[in-house]
């Protein structure tokens, strides 16, 4: 069903509307989009709905173009293959623009290149801009895709509008998002965070398009304007770059907002105070009679609220024990590509627990009235690296993606399959594949099939171990939070550190291996830390502050744990099975969550489990004593090297407190 009409903008004229009805959106939403539409020049205007119908019509049009591969072994899924310039997230290209520098990055060491995002004043961000959107879209169609991070209309949800030239990427939001009219109504005259995205790639093109696949890779700018609650992301379609509500909005706003929320009722009435409301018809209001209203509502909701919360990069799994009943949920943060999806996936190698997942990849954690830390799960679908998924690390992704599913840059079997790099026992040797390059290949043949961040977009709710609580809107409770990275030297399975704080301090100092998430080749071992050096949205040191006032109000913070999968041998093979052997190490830190004791033994790093009480039955032979060494000397540089690390990076904003745990960790190891 369409309406034809126009919008009318200054410089542009008339623009068609192709879908939806343009008037009945709300006004703020109606500027906004003529703004845009003013400077990026559409051909066409298409509001969506996220129906059915809607990814229907789309995917019929990308098959026809060649874009989308039909999948015929499943059921409405299909294959995408990027321009081979465009496969990860882009960090040398992501910026965050403040007046102020320091509100975004930290004081990093003179002659030290800061990787804890990075700033641009405003107006060179306006030059960038100004540079890339005018007529970026010129022949192309924005779509306006209204989307809700968590259950539409929840306490901790929130609503955002993106604009987008791909129409890949409106397929994916419409999987990874809730798109839905009832966002508007949800709206009303309310705020929303602004999401433009644009390929940089306008039409007639003058760069040679590979695959179907507009982009422009050398254009790349992700940026971001937390104060205005703004993303603007161009010349990139893939998915952390381009599906905004994700890595932009979910992590790296929302830990700007979540931060603003924990400010007291003096700081925001003081900046209240200090300019003119602008009223919702755009009228200005008596100063005095508006600030005096507005301080009432604003000193209402600081109270009913509880201050401030946590957008973290982590995964949400529920554990029910089978004998007693009882249910704990756990959050668990680890760099891209370094477990996650298959942690919260998990299906038990012993029996004991029932586990569910809330969450692969995103957390907004907050406390409640009780003081029980809940989180949720602002997303709606998975994301997932595809290579090393298969029916027996991961059975329940694969069940997930059977049908209405997307695949990006793997590869394809003769019969109409996906293939990639893992699943060479479930597919005939024999099988012709062409790879993500479109190239034939066979298995055993050099080379690699499926790009390595080659990815799945598939529905939650198609999971098959989805918890039923997944879209509850308050969140669920939280009993322990787990940091982990790819270690392959010298960091234990597990250990439980001593405190809230001294997990805190363990957070600032995860390290892993690069993966191909994003831009870097090869494996040197890299500061993540708390597994979101990508994603932060304000200076680190600030954001380290926060996390350690969480535990000085009335609030029962969990036990913080660190994990470490991928220790290896000095035959360079994995000390720990993994994947669903991960259960016995849950099953310890739930142990340790309900109080039980003599099942830890104290270490200078933390607590490691005692042989004895772990569950080790039908392991095998396990290297134990190998898999939990803690080497002095290692762990003596190791520390030494963080201690630099947050020096050089973060500098004068580094809270006392965690200068105090590391040295205090630094002693303990001293005398070992
Ligand atoms: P995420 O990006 O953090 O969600 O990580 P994924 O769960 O997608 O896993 C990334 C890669 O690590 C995949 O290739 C997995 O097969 C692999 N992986 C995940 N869990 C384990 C594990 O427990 N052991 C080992 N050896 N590999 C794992
Ligand atoms: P991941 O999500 O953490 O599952 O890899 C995507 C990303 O972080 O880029
Ligand atoms: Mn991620
Ligand atoms: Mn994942």
């Amino acid at each position: 069903y369409y309406e034809v009409h126009n919008i009318v903008v200054p410089h542009i004229g008339p623009v068609p509307i192709a879908k939806g009805d343009f008037h009945k959106l709300p006004q703020k939403v109606q500027k906004f989009i003529a703004k845009w539409v003013d400077i990026c020049a559409p051909r066409a205007l298409y509001i969506c709905d996220g129906s059915k119908a809607e990814s229907d019509e789309i995917i019929h049009k990308l098959v026809e173009r060649g874009v989308l591969t039909e999948l015929k072994k499943y059921e409405n899924c299909f294959l995408c293959r990027t321009d081979p310039a465009d496969v990860a997230r882009v960090e040398a290209k992501t910026w965050i623009s403040t007046e102020e520098k320091y509100d975004t990055v930290p004081h990093v060491r003179e002659g030290v290149k800061g990787i804890l995002g990075q700033w641009i004043s405003p107006p060179e961000m306006e030059k960038e801009m100004n540079d890339r959107y005018p007529g970026c879209m010129k022949g192309r169609t924005m779509f306006v895709i209204p989307f809700s991070m968590g259950p539409i209309g929840g306490p901790i949800s929130k609503i955002g509008i993106q604009l987008t030239d791909s129409n890949y990427v409106l397929l994916c939001m419409n999987i990874m998002t809730r798109v839905s009219p009832k966002v508007w109504e949800t709206l009303g005259d309310g705020d929303f965070v602004k999401c433009i995205h644009s390929v940089g790639c306008p039409r007639p093109v003058t760069r040679k398009v590979v695959n179907h696949w507009p982009c422009n890779p050398e254009r790349i700018m992700i940026a971001h304007r937390p104060t205005e609650r703004e993303i603007m992301s161009y010349g990139s379609g893939y998915g952390g770059n381009s599906l905004l509500g994700k890595k932009c909005f979910a992590l790296r706003i929302a830990s700007v907002i979540a931060r603003d929320e924990g400010w007291l009722a003096e700081h925001i009435i003081a900046s209240v105070i200090a300019r003119d409301e602008e009223m919702k018809d755009g009228s200005v209001i008596d100063r005095d009679e508006g600030c005096r209203t507005y301080v009432v509502l604003r000193i209402a909701s600081v109270i009913v609220r509880d201050e401030g919360w946590l957008a973290e990069h982590m995964l949400i799994m529920g554990l029910k024990n089978d004998k007693t009943g009882e249910e704990k949920f756990i959050c668990a943060a680890f760099p891209s590509a370094c477990g996650k999806t298959n942690l919260a996936m998990l299906q038990p190698s012993v029996p004991g627990y029932t586990v569910r997942v809330v969450g692969d990849d995103i957390a907004w954690l907050k406390f409640d009235k009780e003081g029980t830390l809940r989180a949720i799960n602002p997303e709606a679908g998975f994301f997932g690296v595809a290579p090393g998924t298969n029916f027996k690390t991961n059975p329940n992704a694969m069940k997930t993606f059977q049908k209405n599913s997307i695949f990006t840059n793997v590869a394809e079997t003769a019969d109409g399959g996906f293939y990639w790099e893992g699943m060479e026992d479930e597919v005939d040797k024999n099988m012709m594949i062409t790879t993500w390059l479109n190239k034939k290949w066979q298995i055993g043949a050099p080379g690699k099939a499926a790009h390595p961040n080659s990815r799945f977009t598939a529905p939650a709710s198609q999971c098959p171990n989805i918890h039923p609580d997944w879209e509850k809107p308050e969140g669920v409770p939280i009993s322990a939070i787990i940091f982990g990275g790819r270690r392959p030297t010298g960091v234990p399975l597990v250990f439980e550190t001593f405190s809230w704080q001294h997990g805190v301090s363990v957070g600032a100092c995860v390290k892993s291996e690069a993966t191909a998430a994003a831009e870097f080749k090869g494996k040197m071992i890299m500061h993540d830390p708390m597994a979101m050096r990508p994603f932060m949205g304000y200076n680190f040191g600030n954001y380290l502050k926060h996390w350690l006032d969480l535990e000085a109000k009335p609030h029962k913070v969990p036990k913080i744990f660190h994990v470490n999968w991928f220790r290896v041998d000095e035959e360079g093979e994995f000390l720990w099975p993994g994947f669903g052997d991960n259960i016995r190490v849950l099953d310890w830190v739930l142990r340790r969550c309900a109080g039980e004791e003599g099942i830890a033994e104290k270490t200078p790093v933390g607590y490691i489990p005692k042989k004895e009480s772990f569950n080790l039955t039908n392991l095998g032979d396990l290297k134990w004593d190998e898999l939990f060494s803690i080497p002095k000397y290692y762990w003596l540089d190791d520390i030494r090297e963080s201690k630099r690390f947050l020096e050089d990076q973060v500098g004068t904003d580094v809270p006392q407190v965690i200068w105090d745990e590391l040295d205090e960790q630094e002693k303990r190891l001293r005398e070992l």
